[in-house]
């Protein structure tokens, strides 16, 4: 991706995408308002949004096609509608097989926008939708394209001639998230995934440490290893430090890393257990992140855990009922042996806290189906006792688009979690508010840690392509924790 500045009179351009507004005016250069006017004439276009017109061979000028997308009205045009802009182009192009397109941007002040923040909304719309998930088809029939520009002023493209690279590196991280996530559960069992994630973070030269299934034994993280039991691939868990000289404050990311949720002896009916392939979603956008984190360096100490099993039935599955000791030493009776998310984060979590005490602790899991049902398909849920570091994750959120809405944590539901025999059970007496028992039950193994967790079982995946996401994993969760760290 680059910023280019070229005069349209005399250039010879193949493919240039124009964004056109119904009730306004976008473009400054007067060749580009030219061909906006052009189009509008036309009874078929009118700027409306997702209005498509295409025009070839354009008079007085050596271009060969014009894209005109509509952008609707200028008030409701924010940087998500830059960003599916940006996206709707870049399919265009994809689907009318062509090799490269060039973008007119669009000027930054009829928008009520800064000029950076125009550009890395487009350019990460651009980026994000530049992909195919497609390596298990033997036709490929699209292929993404091989050059993408935007068109600005000179003296813009000058002043930010870093910035494509810089969102192509944080876009990059969730399109490798969304690769991780949309691999089936087959190509990617436990001890598969643990290696492929350390050989990914060794290449950014990542401090990277295993804890496997043995080391897992002698340093007792009983409810990781009773989770991780019944699959015949061992569970593991990565260790990734990322950790600048001088820095001062330190993070902590734990992501669920369940390659295959089959539910364990409760096994999952027809209808959820098919799609549970996406399930280490958690690990995947921390994982990702920290990808990015070694790139672009920041000024803070960043760990990494991610705890890695596969939910599966055999004869050394783990049962409901069973009593296991946590690695924090509190011991957990089963209610359900498909609440396994919580049992492999309480080991991770507390791992952290007593070998690294982190600052900030932040977990995500595709943790409660209830989660999903509260907040749907789009929004991920924020649970957090510390309100300044909820109020970072929802703005973060704002900024990149991947919503999040925070939940509550009353301290008097965690009467749900008490059990006869052990000190706590895994999962709550009802059924109700499933995903805020969830969220306490790992509540009692942060200790006094600032620790917010964010249950991304929703948005992780998709069943339909959109604007700049293909239909699988999303990503979701690499661009927030970037755009989180920048800000903290
Ligand atoms: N991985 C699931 C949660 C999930 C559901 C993720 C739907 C994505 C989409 C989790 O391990 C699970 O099975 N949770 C149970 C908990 C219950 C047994 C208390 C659930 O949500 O039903
Ligand atoms: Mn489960
Ligand atoms: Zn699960």
């Amino acid at each position: 991706m680059e910023l280019i500045s070229l005069n349209l009179k005399t250039a010879a351009v193949e493919t240039l995408v124009v964004p056109v507004c119904e009730d306004a005016e976008l473009h400054p250069n007067p060749v580009l308002s030219a061909l906006a006017a052009q189009a509008k004439a036309l009874p078929e276009f009118s700027g409306k949004s997702g209005e498509v017109l295409t025009l070839h061979a354009l008079q007085g000028i050596p271009l060969r096609r014009a894209i005109f997308l509509g952008l609707g009205s200028l008030a409701a045009i924010d940087r998500e509608g830059l960003r599916r802009f940006a996206g709707t182009a870049v399919q265009r192009c994809i689907g009318c097989r062509l090799a490269e397109a060039l973008i007119a941007v669009p000027a930054a002040a009829r928008l009520k926008i800064t000029v950076p923040d125009l550009l890395t909304a487009l350019l990460e719309g651009a980026f994000l939708a530049n992909h195919r998930f497609d390596r298990y088809k033997a036709e490929k029939k699209e292929t993404p394209l091989a050059r993408l520009a935007f068109l600005v002023r000179s003296q813009v493209a000058r002043q930010h001639r870093d910035l494509p690279e810089r969102v192509a590196t944080v876009c990059g991280g969730t399109l490798l998230a969304r690769e991780w996530v949309s691999m089936p559960a087959n190509d990617k069992r436990p001890e598969q995934f643990v290696r492929d994630l350390t050989e990914r973070a060794r290449a950014e030269n990542l401090d990277v440490t295993v804890l496997d299934q043995k080391a897992l034994q002698q340093e007792q993280f009983g409810a990781l290893l009773a989770v991780g039991g019944g699959s015949d691939s061992k569970p593991g868990l990565v260790l990734i430090d990322y950790s600048p000289r001088g820095a001062r404050r330190s993070l902590a990311l734990v992501g669920k890393g369940v390659t295959f949720d089959a539910g364990g002896l409760n096994l999952k009916p027809t209808g959820s257990i098919e799609q549970m392939k996406i399930d280490m979603a958690g690990a995947a956008a921390v994982a990702a992140a920290m990808i990015v984190i070694a790139r672009l360096k920041p000024k803070l100490r960043v760990v990494a855990a991610l705890p890695v099993v596969e939910n599966m039935i055999s004869g050394s599955a783990y049962r409901p009922g069973d009593v296991v000791t946590s690695y924090a030493g509190k011991t957990v009776e089963i209610g359900n042996t498909d609440a396994e998310g919580r049992l492999i984060l309480i080991d991770a979590m507390a791992y952290v806290v007593k070998n690294y005490q982190p600052d900030t602790l932040i977990d995500l899991a595709t943790l409660t189906g209830a989660c999903v049902v509260a907040l749907g398909e789009g929004i991920a849920g924020v649970f957090s006792r510390d309100d300044d570091l909820a109020e970072r994750i929802l703005r973060a959120g704002r900024v990149t688009h991947e919503r999040c809405w925070k939940m509550p944590l009353p301290d008097d539901y965690k009467e749900l979690l008490k059990s006869d025999i052990a000190d706590l059970r895994s999962l709550g007496t009802t059924r109700w508010g499933g995903a805020i028992a969830a969220a306490l039950f790992l509540s009692e193994f942060v200790g006094d840690t600032r620790w917010a967790h964010i249950d991304i079982a929703g948005p992780v995946y998709r069943k339909k392509a959109d604007a700049y996401c293909g239909a699988g994993g999303t990503g979701f969760g690499v661009r927030l924790l970037w755009e989180l760290i920048e800000k903290l």
